[in-house]
């Protein structure tokens, strides 16, 4: 790691408008969150069933200024107190990521502060450092580590041999798994954002009702469109429908309990092709020490549950000994729920370690965004 470039206490202002969430914080070296404020957008989308890029833009700017004065204000900060401004620019959605890139390179270049422009999912990572301030050094993700990434965007398992190094070794070859819990709650009726709303109906449905496919794709690559066609076509052979029978026709057919049963078999299959996937990458990496879940679906309860029990033995002990993951000195991590989606405390802390191996600030007059870009 190299020296610190600026070693008094360090307070970064970060800025998050990569999707439907704005969002600002004031993170404290690296770990403490002096505030940390999100508006979501959700309310506007739920209506449309899913994200409009533009009307984000525009709720983007208009939430922005107000969101960045609730952060230091709330915190009795000044832009005075600020050391460094950090600010998400890809992947994302272009206009949502110009008004929060904007805003930031205009604050650095006024206040004279320097500024970090940070991938998103780095940040999602880096949402395992967070909140952990009352807790000593062994209980932060120790490396080399691997990362599941899944989110509404991404799928992806990532090595880290060190921070902030990214090694992409898996990837989906389609739709991302949030894609997916949000097309398949489309299907069944149920509202957007999909994640929580098919997480609340599977708790009264039966998981093993419906039996979904898991996609036979080598190596730690994902798929998962079929698995959201298998649910679409599972749905019409429940009710008898011919295949082609539009979608948005199903939901109004179905029961309570068969929409909660789907839901539930779906949760349960998407949450076992992860863990799938992520076992596979534990056993080529016998070297790793902590396995890392980011991203907004890493706030499900089951697959919670299930990495618990299939990489722990269940609450936290390690009872199988004639498991090899289980009897491994892994080191499980989830980001905090308030984490889990989309913040700006996880940008200040991806900002603070790229400090920390020594990266240089970005020149607040060239820094552009990029919607689609790889972690690296
Ligand atoms: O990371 P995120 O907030 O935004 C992106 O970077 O994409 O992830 C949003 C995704 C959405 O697809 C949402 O449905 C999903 O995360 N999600 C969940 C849950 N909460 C949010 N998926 C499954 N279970 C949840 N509890
Ligand atoms: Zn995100």
């Amino acid at each position: 790691m190299g020296d610190l470039w600026y070693n008094k206490s360090m307070k970064v202002l970060a800025i998050e408008s990569s999707c439907d969430e704005t969002a600002a914080a004031v993170v404290e070296d690296g770990v403490r969150i002096l505030n940390n404020v999100v508006v979501s957008q959700i309310d506007i989308f739920a209506e449309y069933g899913g994200v409009i890029p533009e009307v984000a833009a525009r709720s983007h700017l208009e939430a922005i200024l107000p969101v960045i004065h609730k952060a230091l204000g709330d915190a009795e900060l000044t832009m005075d107190d600020i050391d460094v401004i950090a600010v998400t620019h890809t992947p994302g959605l272009l206009g949502s990521l110009l008004i929060g890139t904007l805003t930031a390179r205009m604050l650095a270049i006024l206040w004279k502060k320097p500024l970090f422009a940070v991938h998103h999912l780095k940040s999602h990572i880096y949402a395992n450092w967070l909140g952990r301030e009352e807790v000593k050094e062994c209980v932060i993700p120790e490396f080399p580590l691997v990362a599941l990434v899944v989110s509404g965007g991404h799928t992806q398992i990532i090595y880290m041999q060190e921070h902030n190094k990214f090694e992409i070794i898996g990837t989906t070859r389609d739709d991302a798994v949030g894609e997916c819990f949000d097309k398949v709650a489309k299907v069944l009726g149920l509202p957007y954002p999909g994640g929580p709303s098919i997480a609340e109906c599977a708790r009264r449905g039966d998981a093993k009702k419906f039996k979904l496919p898991h996609p036979q794709v080598e190596g730690l690559d994902f798929s998962f469109s079929g698995l959201k066609t298998a649910v679409l076509r599972a749905v019409q052979a429940e009710l008898g429908v011919p295949i082609n029978t539009p979608s948005f026709e199903l939901a109004e057919k179905l029961t309570e309990q068969q929409q909660a049963d789907f839901a539930a078999s779906f949760q349960e299959t998407a949450c076992e092709i992860l863990l799938e996937k992520l076992k596979i990458a534990l056993r080529d990496h016998p070297e790793a020490r902590s396995v890392v879940i980011a991203g907004g679906v890493s706030a499900n309860a089951v697959l919670r549950e299930k990495v618990a029990e299939e990489l722990l033995g269940g609450s936290g002990t390690k009872m199988d000994k004639t498991d090899d993951l289980k009897t491994r000195e892994l080191r499980v991590f989830f980001p905090e729920k308030r984490f889990a989606g989309d913040n700006a405390a996880m940008v200040g802390v991806a900002a603070y370690y790229e400090m920390l191996v020594g990266v240089e600030p970005t020149d607040p007059y060239a820094l552009d965004i990029a919607p689609r870009s790889v972690i690296g």
